[in-house]
């Protein structure tokens, strides 16, 4: 039985590192495209593992790692750090870094200052950035300077209060073609790929068919390339309401808090370490040690006069 031929070539147990030539046979061969996001060394080798095809470190690390109410507060600096781990994990999937809030809007010049940090510090092999409008030019501008750039329309977090809210967009004709006109902008200004975010999937349906990049999708319907769910929100990690477009594969959260319980039952309760977590040591050199230790005095006086000992009980 002959192989079906993929465009990451005939199936091997070595995958080959995803490319944006790659990604785009992909869709010529109708394959489904996979996106997951990932904001640590561990998460990256468990996207790598599971064979997806781009990793992206999303913005939302805001919410769903860093603890803040939205994707407004996340620093390039932040996102950096989060990359250049992810980046330690990966090997295969093509790695999207998601260019925070206020770190490209101003100028074609800050935005492919901030993208090159991303490609440099990070590692990354591409950027993502929100939005049509002003967002085309500075697409232009960081293709123009060599950095793939990925567009993200329909619902934009990062700027859901001027777009009313967390909310479903281009649910009214005028509003879908605001959402269409951003597409095809944004896949002129030489976006290798676009995430719709959060729109009918009527709409999106009737876009597919003017644009020749892979769509990835996120609560978009099944007529796009792909598809993106954020870590936390598929694994079940986060404690929050997931939005309607998530589907949840694990529930790990209750197995998080139920091992560490268990930890702290064991501890309190004398039944953790026992023998077998702890280290030996040659019974001889223990009575070496112990004749040694008696010339040790303690606990040790501190500048202050006070012993460390007294100090840690107050
Ligand atoms: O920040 C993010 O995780 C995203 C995805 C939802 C596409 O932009």
């Amino acid at each position: 039985m002959s192989t079906p031929p993929t465009a990451t070539g005939t199936a091997s147990i070595e995958r080959l590192p995803m490319t944006l030539p790659r990604l785009a046979e992909k869709k010529r061969l109708g394959e489904a495209i996979v996106m997951v996001t990932a904001y640590d060394f561990p998460g990256a080798r468990v996207a790598e593992e599971a064979g997806v095809d781009l990793v992206l470190v999303g913005d939302s690390a805001g919410q769903v790692v860093l603890g803040y109410e939205s994707t407004v507060p996340v620093s390039v600096d932040e996102m950096l750090m989060l990359s250049s781990a992810v980046r330690r994990g990966l090997r295969t999937p093509l790695l999207v870094g998601d260019l925070p809030f206020g770190s490209y809007e101003a100028s074609d010049e800050q935005a492919v200052a901030t993208a090159q940090r991303f490609v440099k510090q990070a590692g990354c092999d591409a950027v993502k950035l929100e939005r049509g409008g002003s967002s085309v030019a500075r697409t232009r501008a960081i293709v123009q300077a060599g950095i793939p750039v990925m567009g993200h329309v329909g619902l934009t977090p990062q700027t859901a209060t001027a777009l009313g809210g967390y909310r479903a967009q281009g649910r009214t004709a005028e509003r879908a073609l605001v959402v269409a006109r951003d597409a095809v902008a944004l896949q002129d200004a030489g976006c290798f790929s676009l995430v719709f975010e959060a729109i009918p999937a009527a709409v999106a349906t009737e876009l597919m068919p003017r644009l020749q990049i892979p769509v990835i999708g996120i609560g978009a319907g099944d007529a796009v390339d792909g598809q993106v769910l954020v870590f936390h929100d598929l694994l079940g990690i986060g404690d929050g309401m997931a939005p309607r477009f998530v589907k949840r594969y694990a529930e790990l959260r209750g197995e998080m808090v139920g091992a560490v319980r268990a930890f702290a039952e064991d501890v309190r309760a004398g039944r953790f370490p026992k023998a077998e977590h702890t280290y030996s040591i040659d019974p001889e050199e223990l009575s070496g040690f112990r004749a040694g230790i008696a010339d040790i005095e303690g606990p040790y006086p501190s500048s202050s006069g006070s012993s460390t000992v007294a100090r840690r009980q107050t």
